[in-house]
Protein backbone atom coordinates (compact mmCIF):
# COMPACT_ATOMS: atom_id res chain seq x y z
CA UNK A 1 0.00 0.00 0.00
CA UNK A 2 1.24 3.67 -0.93
CA UNK A 3 1.98 5.49 2.42
CA UNK A 4 -0.53 8.54 2.73
CA UNK A 5 1.06 11.69 2.04
CA UNK A 6 0.74 14.32 5.61
CA UNK A 7 -0.48 17.18 5.10
CA UNK A 8 1.96 19.85 6.99
CA UNK A 9 -1.24 22.82 7.50
CA UNK A 10 0.90 23.90 10.69
CA UNK A 11 3.75 25.14 8.86
CA UNK A 12 1.58 27.39 6.63
CA UNK A 13 2.23 31.44 7.47
CA UNK A 14 -1.70 31.80 7.40
CA UNK A 15 -2.54 28.56 9.96
CA UNK A 16 0.22 29.22 12.11
CA UNK A 17 -0.12 32.42 13.00
CA UNK A 18 -3.75 31.99 13.69
CA UNK A 19 -2.88 28.61 15.85
CA UNK A 20 -0.13 30.53 17.73
CA UNK A 21 -2.47 33.47 19.12
CA UNK A 22 -4.75 30.82 20.85
CA UNK A 23 -4.87 30.31 24.60
CA UNK A 24 -2.86 26.90 24.39
CA UNK A 25 -0.20 28.25 22.52
CA UNK A 26 -0.06 31.56 24.45
CA UNK A 27 -0.85 30.18 28.17
CA UNK A 28 0.43 26.52 27.01
CA UNK A 29 -0.95 23.58 29.46
CA UNK A 30 -3.11 26.05 31.56
CA UNK A 31 -4.46 27.53 28.70
CA UNK A 32 -6.37 24.29 27.82
CA UNK A 33 -9.04 23.16 29.52
CA UNK A 34 -8.83 19.73 29.33
CA UNK A 35 -5.32 19.41 30.72
CA UNK A 36 -6.19 19.12 34.38
CA UNK A 37 -8.57 16.33 33.16
CA UNK A 38 -5.78 14.41 31.50
CA UNK A 39 -3.09 15.57 33.92
CA UNK A 40 -5.68 13.26 36.01
CA UNK A 41 -4.76 10.74 33.90
CA UNK A 42 -0.69 10.55 33.70
CA UNK A 43 1.06 8.26 36.31
CA UNK A 44 4.42 9.11 38.36
CA UNK A 45 6.66 10.17 35.61
CA UNK A 46 9.96 10.21 36.77
CA UNK A 47 12.95 8.61 35.80
CA UNK A 48 10.85 8.14 32.85
CA UNK A 49 11.87 8.13 29.00
CA UNK A 50 9.24 9.14 27.50
CA UNK A 51 7.76 10.48 23.19
CA UNK A 52 5.58 13.17 22.98
CA UNK A 53 4.09 12.10 19.08
CA UNK A 54 2.95 15.63 17.73
CA UNK A 55 4.56 17.37 20.56
CA UNK A 56 3.88 21.01 18.82
CA UNK A 57 5.45 23.87 20.90
CA UNK A 58 6.60 20.99 23.33
CA UNK A 59 4.87 22.40 26.84
CA UNK A 60 4.45 18.59 27.47
CA UNK A 61 7.73 17.61 26.92
CA UNK A 62 9.08 20.50 29.29
CA UNK A 63 6.28 19.53 32.21
CA UNK A 64 7.34 15.92 32.06
CA UNK A 65 10.58 16.60 32.56
CA UNK A 66 9.64 19.30 35.44
CA UNK A 67 8.04 16.01 36.89
CA UNK A 68 11.33 14.15 36.88
CA UNK A 69 11.09 12.50 33.39
CA UNK A 70 14.59 11.22 32.51
CA UNK A 71 14.12 12.31 28.96
CA UNK A 72 12.09 13.28 26.26
CA UNK A 73 11.67 12.60 23.12
CA UNK A 74 9.27 14.96 20.98
CA UNK A 75 8.25 14.70 17.26
CA UNK A 76 5.76 16.49 14.69
CA UNK A 77 5.82 17.18 11.67
CA UNK A 78 6.22 20.75 11.56
CA UNK A 79 9.65 22.30 11.45
CA UNK A 80 7.53 25.92 12.62
CA UNK A 81 5.67 24.26 15.56
CA UNK A 82 9.39 22.50 16.69
CA UNK A 83 11.50 25.54 15.91
CA UNK A 84 9.44 27.37 18.47
CA UNK A 85 9.70 24.07 20.60
CA UNK A 86 13.41 24.38 20.46
CA UNK A 87 13.75 28.46 21.36
CA UNK A 88 11.84 28.11 24.38
CA UNK A 89 13.61 24.44 25.42
CA UNK A 90 17.02 24.96 27.41
CA UNK A 91 17.38 21.34 28.11
CA UNK A 92 19.65 18.34 26.67
CA UNK A 93 17.59 15.92 28.16
CA UNK A 94 14.84 17.12 25.39
CA UNK A 95 15.01 16.34 21.97
CA UNK A 96 13.08 17.63 18.83
CA UNK A 97 12.92 15.37 15.78
CA UNK A 98 10.83 16.18 12.68
CA UNK A 99 9.15 12.90 11.92
CA UNK A 100 5.51 12.04 10.01
CA UNK A 101 3.75 9.32 12.58
CA UNK A 102 2.33 8.11 9.41
CA UNK A 103 5.77 6.50 8.45
CA UNK A 104 7.35 6.66 12.26
CA UNK A 105 9.78 4.36 12.81
CA UNK A 106 10.78 4.10 16.96
CA UNK A 107 13.24 1.67 18.44
CA UNK A 108 11.52 -1.44 20.32
CA UNK A 109 11.42 -1.16 24.37
CA UNK A 110 12.38 2.52 24.08
CA UNK A 111 10.30 4.19 26.34
CA UNK A 112 8.44 3.87 29.46
CA UNK A 113 5.52 6.57 29.06
CA UNK A 114 4.23 7.62 25.74
CA UNK A 115 1.79 10.65 25.03
CA UNK A 116 -0.26 12.78 22.51
CA UNK A 117 -2.01 16.03 22.32
CA UNK A 118 -4.65 16.44 19.82
CA UNK A 119 -2.55 14.84 16.73
CA UNK A 120 -3.61 11.50 16.08
CA UNK A 121 -6.97 12.62 14.00
CA UNK A 122 -4.87 14.04 11.35
CA UNK A 123 -3.30 10.34 11.15
CA UNK A 124 -4.87 7.50 8.28
CA UNK A 125 -3.09 4.69 9.45
CA UNK A 126 -3.80 4.53 13.34
CA UNK A 127 -3.45 1.45 13.43
CA UNK A 128 0.07 1.24 12.10
CA UNK A 129 0.63 3.70 14.63
CA UNK A 130 -0.44 1.91 17.46
CA UNK A 131 1.72 -0.88 16.43
CA UNK A 132 4.64 1.48 16.56
CA UNK A 133 3.76 3.32 19.67
CA UNK A 134 2.75 -0.45 21.66
CA UNK A 135 6.33 -1.73 20.31
CA UNK A 136 8.40 1.40 21.44
CA UNK A 137 7.21 0.65 24.85
CA UNK A 138 8.57 -1.43 27.54
CA UNK A 139 5.66 -3.72 28.91
CA UNK A 140 3.57 -2.55 31.45
CA UNK A 141 4.43 1.40 30.25
CA UNK A 142 1.60 3.82 29.88
CA UNK A 143 0.52 5.24 26.90
CA UNK A 144 -2.21 8.74 27.74
CA UNK A 145 -3.36 10.62 24.08
CA UNK A 146 -5.98 12.88 23.47
CA UNK A 147 -7.96 12.90 19.97
CA UNK A 148 -10.89 14.56 18.44
CA UNK A 149 -14.22 13.05 19.58
CA UNK A 150 -15.45 11.19 16.83
CA UNK A 151 -19.24 13.09 17.41
CA UNK A 152 -17.41 15.97 17.30
CA UNK A 153 -15.75 15.31 13.72
CA UNK A 154 -18.28 13.22 11.89
CA UNK A 155 -19.79 15.43 10.36
CA UNK A 156 -19.12 16.50 6.32
CA UNK A 157 -20.29 19.93 7.76
CA UNK A 158 -19.31 20.09 11.29
CA UNK A 159 -21.21 23.51 12.64
CA UNK A 160 -24.04 24.11 14.85
CA UNK A 161 -27.31 24.48 13.62
CA UNK A 162 -30.59 26.22 14.66
CA UNK A 163 -33.81 24.03 13.86
CA UNK A 164 -36.89 25.29 12.86
CA UNK A 165 -38.00 25.33 17.03
CA UNK A 166 -34.64 27.55 17.47
CA UNK A 167 -32.82 24.82 19.19
CA UNK A 168 -29.01 24.68 18.47
CA UNK A 169 -28.12 21.03 17.76
CA UNK A 170 -24.95 19.29 16.63
CA UNK A 171 -24.82 17.52 13.64
CA UNK A 172 -23.99 14.08 13.40
CA UNK A 173 -23.93 12.42 10.05
CA UNK A 174 -22.22 10.31 8.01
CA UNK A 175 -20.80 8.29 11.46
CA UNK A 176 -19.95 5.53 9.97
CA UNK A 177 -18.41 6.37 7.01
CA UNK A 178 -14.72 6.58 8.18
CA UNK A 179 -11.83 8.68 6.60
CA UNK A 180 -10.83 12.30 5.61
CA UNK A 181 -12.92 15.04 6.24
CA UNK A 182 -11.85 18.87 4.89
CA UNK A 183 -12.83 21.39 7.51
CA UNK A 184 -12.07 25.22 7.75
CA UNK A 185 -10.43 25.53 10.91
CA UNK A 186 -8.29 28.85 11.31
CA UNK A 187 -7.83 27.88 7.62
CA UNK A 188 -9.51 26.69 4.71
CA UNK A 189 -9.12 22.88 3.83
CA UNK A 190 -7.62 21.38 7.15
CA UNK A 191 -7.87 17.77 6.35
CA UNK A 192 -8.63 15.44 8.81
CA UNK A 193 -9.35 12.02 9.63
CA UNK A 194 -12.48 10.01 11.32
CA UNK A 195 -12.61 7.22 13.05
CA UNK A 196 -15.78 5.59 14.92
CA UNK A 197 -15.23 5.50 19.13
CA UNK A 198 -14.73 1.79 18.32
CA UNK A 199 -12.52 1.98 15.94
CA UNK A 200 -10.43 3.47 17.90
CA UNK A 201 -10.72 1.82 21.03
CA UNK A 202 -10.28 -1.52 18.92
CA UNK A 203 -7.46 -0.71 17.17
CA UNK A 204 -5.67 -0.26 20.69
CA UNK A 205 -7.08 -3.52 21.74
CA UNK A 206 -6.01 -5.79 18.74
CA UNK A 207 -2.89 -3.82 19.11
CA UNK A 208 -2.15 -5.56 22.33
CA UNK A 209 -3.04 -2.18 24.55
CA UNK A 210 -5.00 -2.79 27.73
CA UNK A 211 -7.93 0.37 28.37
CA UNK A 212 -7.28 1.94 31.05
CA UNK A 213 -9.51 5.01 31.08
CA UNK A 214 -11.94 6.79 28.39
CA UNK A 215 -12.88 10.73 29.12
CA UNK A 216 -15.07 12.41 26.85
CA UNK A 217 -14.19 15.65 28.07
CA UNK A 218 -16.51 18.22 29.26
CA UNK A 219 -15.36 21.33 32.24
CA UNK A 220 -16.23 21.37 35.14
CA UNK A 221 -18.79 23.93 37.25
CA UNK A 222 -15.56 25.17 37.94
CA UNK A 223 -14.39 26.49 34.97
CA UNK A 224 -17.68 26.88 33.26
CA UNK A 225 -18.04 30.03 35.69
CA UNK A 226 -14.72 31.30 34.66
CA UNK A 227 -15.76 30.98 31.04
CA UNK A 228 -18.90 30.66 30.02
CA UNK A 229 -18.49 29.92 26.12
CA UNK A 230 -16.69 26.65 27.33
CA UNK A 231 -20.93 25.18 27.77
CA UNK A 232 -20.81 24.18 23.89
CA UNK A 233 -18.88 21.46 25.42
CA UNK A 234 -21.84 19.55 27.56
CA UNK A 235 -23.82 19.61 24.57
CA UNK A 236 -21.29 17.33 22.60
CA UNK A 237 -18.16 15.62 22.88
CA UNK A 238 -15.08 18.06 21.40
CA UNK A 239 -12.23 15.89 22.80
CA UNK A 240 -11.85 12.10 23.77
CA UNK A 241 -9.24 11.09 26.22
CA UNK A 242 -8.20 7.82 26.29
CA UNK A 243 -5.31 6.01 28.80
CA UNK A 244 -4.18 2.45 27.97
CA UNK A 245 -1.32 0.36 29.45
CA UNK A 246 1.09 -2.21 26.93
C1 LIG B 1 -3.28 20.65 17.67
S1 LIG B 1 -1.53 20.57 17.53
C2 LIG B 1 -1.13 19.93 19.15
C3 LIG B 1 0.29 20.21 19.58
C4 LIG B 1 0.64 19.70 20.96
N1 LIG B 1 0.51 18.26 21.05
C5 LIG B 1 -0.24 20.36 21.99
O1 LIG B 1 -1.19 19.75 22.46
O2 LIG B 1 0.02 21.53 22.32
C6 LIG B 1 -1.28 19.17 16.47
C7 LIG B 1 0.17 18.87 16.19
O3 LIG B 1 0.25 17.65 15.46
C8 LIG B 1 1.24 17.80 14.46
N2 LIG B 1 0.97 16.83 13.38
C9 LIG B 1 -0.08 16.81 12.53
N3 LIG B 1 0.05 15.79 11.65
C10 LIG B 1 1.20 15.16 11.97
C11 LIG B 1 1.89 14.02 11.42
N4 LIG B 1 1.41 13.33 10.38
N5 LIG B 1 3.07 13.67 11.99
C12 LIG B 1 3.58 14.36 13.04
N6 LIG B 1 2.96 15.42 13.60
C13 LIG B 1 1.79 15.82 13.07
C14 LIG B 1 1.10 19.24 14.00
O4 LIG B 1 2.23 19.69 13.29
C15 LIG B 1 0.87 19.94 15.34
O5 LIG B 1 2.07 20.35 15.94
Amino acid sequence: MERPVSQNIYDTPEFFERYSQMARSVYGLDGAPEWPAIQAMLPDLTGNQVVDLGCGFGWFARWARAQGAASVLGLDLSEKMLARARAETDDPAIQYRIADLETLELPERAFDFAYSSLAFHYIVDFGRLMRTVFQALRPGSQFVFTIEHPIYMASMRPDWLIDEEGRRVWPVDHYAIEGSRTTDWLAPGIVKHHRMLATTVNTLIEVGFSIRQLFEWYPTAEQLEAQPALADELDRPMMLLVAAQR
